[in-house]
């Protein structure tokens, strides 16, 4: 791939711009952020580790939209980060303004780019990117579960001691208290992790994944989580720009897979060159069917507050 843009020169989008970089992913990297000075001074200190990992990457940094132009995909992470003691979904009048502005850099300046979305309220922002741009949920898609899985699968190596380079595990469903850590899908090469652990202990790890943004955000008091954050858009991207056809959990918009449509949420997916490729649809047993409904219930309820957030940004500018 040629040239990738990153929205949000913040923790996220540089630790993202980093791994690209050390990676090869591309020949080029782009952030833009509002913030003056701030992009460029991130583009050139990454810039400046190239000697030390040996990449030929590019990278510039700008305030003007136009720095856009001729990138294949965009990863959108700007926004406000939570405060301890917030939700994700306690950020979504801030987040989801600022991402209707970056929505429309994009239309206007990367139309036929690839939007990877990792600003949070991450599903719900995933389904506004989807429906301002109209564009096709191959291409319009958002990271939560790579993120989920691997803070599940180092809690299970934690646990078991055993390498979690052997440790596959599948996160479903909103990036929020709901999630579904589907735990008969999970393995240690191939082996299910209730061989090696008591129920007591996956249930535990599960709560534990469910709440790991927020552990993470508790214990840096001033920052969310942005070193797994990054690895985790870094993975998607290689699928994406090495063809990989990788199967990982995305936020994608849902047209009648388990049982719903219109919404935006995580699920299995195909992740290869052109997006999401197919979604992949897991034959659910009742109790993983009821938690995943549960949390299609918390996204839908934060896609409505949308439209409430709409009507009184209309109502205000009225009078
Ligand atoms: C987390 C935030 C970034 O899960 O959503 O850490």
């Amino acid at each position: 791939m040629k040239k990738i843009t990153i929205i949000g020169a913040g923790r996220v989008g540089e630790t993202t711009a980093q791994i690209l970089a050390e990676e090869e992913l591309c020949r080029e990297i782009a952030l833009f952020d509002v913030r003056e000075d701030v992009p460029e001074g991130v583009a050139l200190d990454i810039l400046q580790t190239a000697p030390f990992f040996k990449f030929d990457c590019a990278l510039e940094g700008s305030n003007d939209p136009r720095i856009l132009r001729g990138s294949e995909l965009v990863i959108v992470t700007a926004g406000f980060p939570r405060q301890p003691g917030m939700s994700r979904a306690d950020v979504l009048e801030s987040n989801v303004r600022i991402v209707d502005d970056v929505t429309d850099h994009i239309m206007a300046y990367a139309p036929d780019a690839m939007v990877l979305v990792v600003s949070n309220p991450v599903d719900t922002l995933t389904y506004r990117v989807a429906q301002r741009t109209g564009w096709g949920r191959g291409r319009v898609f958002g990271q939560a579960g790579v993120l989920d899985a691997s803070r599940m699968a180092s809690f299970i190596a934690q646990e078991t001691g055993f390498s979690s380079r052997d440790i596959t595990t599948i996160v479903m469903g909103g990036h929020g208290d709901t999630m579904v850590p589907v735990t008969r899908f999970c393995t240690i090469n191939g082996i299910p992790i209730a061989h090696f652990l008591s129920e007591d202990r996956i249930e535990a790890i599960v709560e534990r994944t469910r709440k790991g943004g927020a552990e993470i955000l508790a214990l840096r008091k001033n920052s969310s989580a942005y070193d797994a954050p990054g690895a985790a858009v870094a993975a998607m991207v290689d699928a994406i720009v090495n063809h990989r056809r990788r199967l990982l959990p995305c936020v994608a918009l849902l047209e009648g897979e388990y049982g719903e449509t219109d919404i935006a949420m995580g699920v299995p997916c195909i992740l290869g060159e052109k997006g999401i490729e197919s979604i992949v649809e897991l034959d659910l047993n009742p109790r993983e069917r009821a938690d995943f409904l549960r949390s299609a219930a918390s996204v839908r309820a934060e896609i409505e507050r949308l439209g409430e957030l709409d009507g009184a940004r209309s109502a205000a500018r009225k009078s």
